[in-house]
């Protein structure tokens, strides 16, 4: 790759020696410590989502830039409907604007978005928000950005074995059965998880395609996450042995 064809966040990759031409093609975020953020700056709750919303923004063209191809994240999981109903109301609304604020950009910059969850059980407004987002990107041909909304690992598991049976109620229920069966099957499995704000958990996030990803976790919270840790993050990938239950290559 010619220098002179660099961005600045691939100018900035190969400074901290990572190879631009080893990137994990699918990256996934648990977005946590939003509220973490906001009480530690002595602000509601909902502030520190809406700063959240400004970080993604920001991750996304960054990931773009880089040359990362996917990028999913994780909005809202299908157990926060257990958290106090002005903040899932506040959430909502604020993934509603998103969506709807966001839509020139996502077009201008080749994004194609969309969003994966059950998310026939969120508000309509933001259903037909998101149903627009999608319609209006999917031709294009950038990094692939999908939302995962009202999302959880086991409802799709069990979403996917209910379609199964219902269009082949004799078939073999197999690896690759349940694959195709997914919210988007065209997505690869995650290469690379990373989770903000410290902990060392799943929280229900694509439990069955993040089986042999590289996880990397921060103590950075997700308003204050920002390129570095992203490149940071990559780096780390690129510092990991990869190897399914086989073994490491003797060199
Ligand atoms: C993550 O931040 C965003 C969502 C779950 C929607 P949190 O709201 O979980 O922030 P903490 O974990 O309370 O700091
Ligand atoms: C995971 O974070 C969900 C999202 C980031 C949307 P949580 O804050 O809900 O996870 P737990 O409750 O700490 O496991
Ligand atoms: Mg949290």
């Amino acid at each position: 790759m010619a220098a002179s064809a660099l961005n600045s966040v691939q100018t900035n990759a190969l400074q901290q020696g990572i190879n631009l031409d080893a990137l994990p093609a699918h990256i996934a975020i648990i977005m946590d410590g939003n509220g973490r953020f906001a009480q530690g700056n002595g602000f509601q709750r909902l502030w520190g989502h809406r700063q959240g919303y400004k970080t993604l923004k920001n991750v996304l063209l960054t990931a773009a830039q880089l040359g990362i191809k996917y990028l999913t994240v994780y909005a809202f999981s299908a157990e926060n409907w257990r958290r106090p109903e002005d903040e899932v109301g506040g959430l909502m609304a604020l993934i509603e604007e998103a969506a709807r604020h966001e839509l020139r950009g996502l077009k201008e910059n080749n994004v194609r978005a969309q969003a994966i969850g059950r998310l026939h059980e969120v508000p309509l407004g933001l259903q037909e928000a998101l149903q627009e987002m999608k319609e209006d990107t999917q031709n294009n041909t950038g990094i692939v950005f999908t939302l995962a909304i009202n999302y959880g690992g086991r409802a799709e598991i069990l979403d996917a074995i209910k379609t199964i049976i219902k269009d082949n109620p004799a078939g073999e229920i197999t690896e690759e059965s349940i694959n195709a069966a997914l919210y988007d099957p065209t997505l690869p499995e995650p290469d690379l998880l990373i989770r903000t704000a410290g902990e060392l958990r799943w929280s229900n996030f694509l439990i069955w395609q993040a089986a042999y990803s590289e996880l990397f976790v921060t103590e950075t919270t997700w308003p204050e996450f920002k390129e570095k840790e992203l490149l940071e993050a990559v780096a780390h990938y690129q510092k990991r042995i990869r190897k399914f239950g086989g073994l490491a290559d003797l060199q």
